[in-house]
């Protein structure tokens, strides 16, 4: 109606011009040009944005080079805009990084009908090979046995864990896209592993923040930003190579994994204008699996090592709860979770404390809302603020305290909690999300089943963290002590 469309425009003058009007959300103020961007802590930017939510409220505003951003707080406000207002900010902003990758293309970044399509493919993919027929399980506890046999290699010295779980986890996205899985010394998956690792860490540079605020300039300034796309093209090669091989003896009737069946899409619809299935979005897709599937779950896996030596006692009882329900000889199956009530409560609180993606993925407006009597206008980015939701002292009895607890109810049987959101909600939840949660209960399980881990001697856990496309511990070395 006329009266939106007035609100609308006034917003959009008033953030042309560095103002924010009456009902669009406060925020501190912006220096001309840079915005806000020098008043964040970069080594910690999700708790300076938790911090400023007590002085601003649940949603405020702020802007980086020339684009605006809403930040929203606290389960209950992330949820209404994620959730209610779902379909609304559905949409990820134009990134010019990003953009050199994908060009808007797969999954992560793409919009309108071709992410749709992308999406609903790649989520009925990992619905056949997680939980159908050809499930990925025995992977994964293959997967492991290959990690134990390095992890015993140690004899319970000190070992490094990024590596060799980064190798894991990779394994199993690569088991799922390419159908087969690498030796750990193969040389093109050193090389691939090494690539992902390059460009991760460029994209959390503040040289990625830069290039992302003023592009045009960027464009001609040197810096590691410049490598981005040499890397991806020499990923994409990687994909393209996989692709030619499986076209050799490809049979669309016995589909053995993702490439498989997206070439029996891209032959399905070919024809049909609307379709968006070609072989450049396949190599986008496969890409943003392994950008979004690895570090996530090797992270996440690299936390619960450290929680357990820090906490003992409740690793104990971890491995008392397994010993006595699957024993030391057969393998674990996604069936025993519901006998593993404490077990699981752990991993939920890892999950939740090590909070390793805490300011989600950003999104965008793709129309006006109205969210805690603010007005935001179409265009907005929107960062949801996971850390709030996950240390919200609404919702949770101990929020900065690891406590298994918040998972348990008064008989000890596990209990679910509304706000535990790590793999954030609505529209673009977490694609991989059961696979995820799949494949950290058998590696972690695995783990605790095998082996009891120890700092060190004289070595305290540290518990620090560096802010960067996930939110991960420092480099650590720890004991992994066979059982
Ligand atoms: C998106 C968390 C593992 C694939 C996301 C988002 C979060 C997240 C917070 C952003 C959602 C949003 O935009 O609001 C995690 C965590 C993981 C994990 C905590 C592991 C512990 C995985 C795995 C895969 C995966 C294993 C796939 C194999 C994706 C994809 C997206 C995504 C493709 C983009 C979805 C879209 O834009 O529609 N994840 N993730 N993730 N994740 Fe995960």
């Amino acid at each position: 109606n006329t009266n939106v469309w007035m609100k609308t425009q006034t917003h959009k003058r008033d953030y042309l011009r560095n103002r924010r009007s009456g009902s669009f959300p406060p925020g501190p103020t912006a220096i001309p040009i840079i915005g806000n961007m020098l008043s964040l802590d970069r080594s910690r930017t999700h708790e300076s944005l938790t911090q400023l939510a007590e002085t601003y409220g649940n949603v405020y505003s702020l802007r980086t080079g020339q684009t605006w951003m809403v930040v929203v707080n606290s389960f209950k406000v992330v949820r209404e805009a994620l959730v209610t207002h779902g379909e609304s900010v559905s949409d990820r902003p134009d990134l010019p990084l990003q953009d050199e990758i994908a060009h808007g293309k797969g999954v992560i970044s793409s919009n309108g009908h071709l992410w749709k399509q992308q999406r609903r493919f790649a989520l009925s993919t990992l619905r056949l090979f997680g939980f159908g027929k050809k499930s990925l399980e025995p992977f994964i506890t293959d997967e492991f046995t290959h990690c134990a046999n390095i992890f015993r290699s140690y004899k319970g010295k000190p070992l490094p864990p990024h590596l060799i779980l980064n190798n894991v986890v990779s394994n199993i996205i690569c088991s799922l896209v390419f159908g087969h899985r690498f030796e750990y010394g193969d040389k093109n998956f050193k090389n691939l592993i090494k690539l992902f690792d390059q460009s991760l860490q460029i994209e959390a540079s503040v040289w990625a923040e830069l290039y992302n605020s003023f592009p045009l300039l960027m464009k001609h300034v040197p810096g590691p930003h410049q490598t981005v796309k040499k890397i991806w093209n020499e990923v994409k090669d990687f994909v393209r190579n996989e692709l030619k091989e499986h076209r050799k003896n490809w049979d669309p009737s016995d589909p053995r994994d993702y490439i498989d069946c997206y070439l029996r899409e891209i032959q399905a619809n070919s024809g049909q204008v609307d379709s968006t299935f070609d072989e450049e979005n396949l190599v986008i897709c496969v890409m943003d699996l392994f950008v979004a599937g690895s570090e996530t779950t090797s992270t996440t896996l690299r936390w619960a090592f450290l929680y357990m030596a820090k906490y003992p006692e409740i690793q104990e009882k971890v491995q008392a709860e397994i010993d006595r329900v699957v024993g030391q000889s057969r393998p674990l199956t996604m069936d025993d979770r519901v006998n593993l009530p404490y077990t699981d409560a752990v991993l939920h609180e890892i999950q939740r404390f090590g909070n390793i993606v805490p300011l989600s993925l950003p999104h965008v407006t793709n129309k006006a809302i109205q969210l805690e009597g603010y007005n935001i206008p179409k265009g907005i980015m929107i960062i949801p603020n996971l850390t709030s939701a996950l240390f919200d002292k609404n919702e949770w009895e101990t929020p900065c305290t690891f406590n298994p607890g918040h998972f348990l109810d008064n008989e000890g049987k596990f209990r679910k909690r509304a706000a535990f959101i790590p793999f954030s909600a609505g529209k673009r939840l977490c694609l991989g999300e059961n696979l995820a949660r799949m494949e950290l209960f058998l590696f972690f399980t695995s783990f605790m089943q095998h082996f009891t881990f120890s700092m060190p001697a004289g070595v305290k856990p540290d518990m620090s963290f560096r802010f960067g496309v996930t939110l991960a511990p420092k480099p650590y070395e720890i004991c992994a002590i066979p059982r």
